[in-house]
């Protein structure tokens, strides 16, 4: 039998990867502008990080962890998020101390254990974006703008903003008691999972996608009617400064969003191009968060992109051309030349390539077309004899005799013309 990929994991195969390069190639160029800088955080950790920094409650970490226990028998997890690795890289490397503007990124696999559909995945790509050691709304604007303006620049125009404060450490609580009163009325009449929330976790309630239990999760009270007066003012700011940068977006009460970390500002990006997995990314503030993992009271906010969800969105990029010369050694003993031929053409920056099995003249033909060569280069007997290669144009279909000191400046003579 064939051994297959893992259920919830794909492959990327080569002529898909282009979209792949062209938002990783946008993510760099941009964040650069924005004064972010990429960091790379190994993709397992020890589990004791994404249960403190995510939280024990959520469905990420009750039931989707890709957790094992090592050979010392520690428990070790593969990241199911950037957030937490990052966070615990910048404390562990006092990043804080020497970045005076502490912006960072990462673009990398992820793992969660969730049932597998169109846009959900068990390995999945992010683009993650983190500012840490800002607490002023200016940094929430600036942070939903580059995640819009990244999409921008992916080309991606079909999209929503949903925007939303949590509240924080002084009027959350409160709210979450006045939440938990309205809940216990309503807990008969809705899904299992909701009925256990009421009582671990009853913001988590305000996420549930369960059909039957939206109506009565719309008529629960509101955390935004429930802010204390700082986090008021804050998200007030926020909406400002985007409504100024002309950043249209739709106030959403239950974007609490599937992480524990969460305070003030919380945003999602949806496409309804995406059908039911519809987030192209999500992110908000995690204030506390750096001091939860052991380091300083450093405020934090960032986002994450699905790159999966955001390829599909991508318009088809023009495939890369795969060849400029496609080398024909025909003769006996023309192999060597073509093989000197080939590293000089390629140190010259071209695209060479030759069939090294040697099949029948048609089917090199047939070869070259189908890699799209723009020149085939032929080392036939006579060629061999009168010391020169016959170079083929393949879309104006013209030929000339060129010695082996020539075909290089004649190609780039025309590519250049
Ligand atoms: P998240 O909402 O869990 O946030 O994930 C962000 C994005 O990752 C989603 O919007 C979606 O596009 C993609 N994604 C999540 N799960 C899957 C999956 N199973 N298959 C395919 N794509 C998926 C976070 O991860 C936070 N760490 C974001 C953040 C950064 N918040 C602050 N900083």
């Amino acid at each position: 039998m064939t051994i297959q990929a893992v259920r919830g994991t794909r492959d990327i195969l080569p002529d898909e990867v282009a979209g792949w390069h062209r938002v990783e190639a946008a993510a760099r160029e941009l964040f650069a502008r924005y004064g972010y800088r990429e960091l790379r955080t190994p993709v397992f950790e020890q589990t004791e990080l994404f249960a403190r920094g995510i939280g024990a409650e959520t469905d990420i970490v009750s039931k989707e962890m890709y957790t094992f226990a090592d050979r010392d028998d520690s428990s070790l997890t593969l990241r199911p998020e950037a957030t937490a690795g990052i966070v615990r890289a910048v404390i562990e490397h006092n990043l804080m101390n020497t970045d005076p503007a502490l912006r960072v990124y990462a673009i990398g696999p992820m793992f969660r254990r969730e049932r597998p559909q169109k846009g959900r995945y068990r390995q999945f790509h992010q683009v993650d974006v983190e500012a840490m050691g800002f607490t002023s709304p200016t940094i929430d604007a600036e942070v939903v703008e580059l995640a819009l303006a990244f999409l921008d620049a992916c080309g991606v125009r079909e999209r929503e903003l949903l925007l939303n404060s949590v509240g924080d450490r002084a009027c959350r609580p409160a709210y979450v008691e006045r939440l938990q009163k309205a809940l216990r009325d309503l807990a008969p009449s809705l899904c299992a999972d909701c009925q256990r929330r009421v009582e671990t976790n009853p913001l988590r309630v305000l996420d549930c996608k369960v059909p039957a239990d939206q109506a009565a999760i719309d008529t629960l009270p509101r955390i935004t009617d429930h802010l204390c007066s700082p986090c008021g003012e804050h998200f007030a700011e926020v909406r400002r400064q985007l409504e100024l940068l002309g950043i249209p977006y739709r106030l959403s009460h239950r974007l609490v969003r599937g992480l524990d970390y969460y305070v003030r500002t919380t945003f999602e990006v949806t496409s309804t191009a995406l059908g039911a997995q519809s987030s192209i990314l999500g992110g908000g503030r995690y204030d506390g968060l750096v001091k939860a993992l052991g380091g300083p009271d450093l405020a934090g906010i960032g986002f994450a992109v699905g790159l999966e969800r955001l390829v599909s969105l991508v318009p088809a990029a023009e495939a890369e051309p795969r060849c400029d010369v496609f080398l024909m050694p025909l003769a006996a003993g023309a192999l060597d030349p073509a093989l000197r031929l080939q590293r000089r053409l390629r140190e010259a920056g071209l695209r060479v390539l030759l069939d090294p099995e040697g099949r029948s003249f048609k089917s090199r033909m047939k070869q070259a077309d189908k890699l799209g060569a723009r020149y085939v280069a032929i080392l036939g007997e006579d060629e061999l004899n009168r010391g020169v290669w016959t170079l083929r144009d393949m879309s104006q279909s013209w030929q000339l005799a060129l010695h082996e000191d020539d075909i290089l400046r004649h190609i780039k003579e025309k590519t250049n013309g």
